[in-house]
């Protein structure tokens, strides 16, 4: 199985669900390839933001070898689930889907961890370092329901 994490810049909230998952997947032993990426390609080839490496280190998850890369259409076809952070991430990833078995792929990530609330992961870049935490609970919690429904053969 293969899951890729979106948001907006994919230098704060992705890469902090990418880390976490991919430590998760360690930690089980897993057969999972987990990526993230960006709708937009601003920050491309760059590393997480220095705040979001500092809470996800504080957290012993360190993410600070990750690079930002854009979403592409390609990654339809590479991945077989995409969790965005939020409904902006959303609506962007659906825009660029083929076909209806691409938009199928394609659930907010705290649908995993609060099922239908339609919640999101709220951007922290333009704000304080609580955020940062606070992204981090949501994201530690969601990655584990994405483990617990992994074991269970309940995600697909
Ligand atoms: P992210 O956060 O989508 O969680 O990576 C952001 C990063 C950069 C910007 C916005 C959000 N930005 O406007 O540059």
């Amino acid at each position: 199985m293969k899951i890729v994490m979106v948001c907006l810049g994919n230098i704060c909230r992705s890469p902090l669900a990418d880390g976490l998952m991919r430590k998760k997947v360690i930690e089980n032993k897993l057969d999972i390839i987990v990526d993230s990426a960006g709708t937009t390609g601003i920050h491309a080839g760059k590393s997480p933001d220095p705040r979001m490496c500092q809470t996800a280190k504080n957290f012993d998850t360190p993410i600070d070898s990750l690079k930002a890369r854009k979403f592409t259409v390609e990654d339809f076809d590479n991945f077989d689930i995409i969790f965005v952070m939020d409904k902006s991430n959303k609506s962007n990833v659906l825009q660029m889907a083929k076909n209806e078995e691409d938009k199928k792929k394609v659930h907010l990530i705290l649908e995993m961890s609060h099922p239908g609330q339609n919640l999101e992961v709220p951007d922290p870049y333009y704000g304080g370092e609580e955020g940062f935490i606070e992204v981090y609970h949501l994201l530690d919690i969601a990655t584990d329901c994405i483990l617990e429904k992994i074991k269970n053969n309940e995600l697909n």
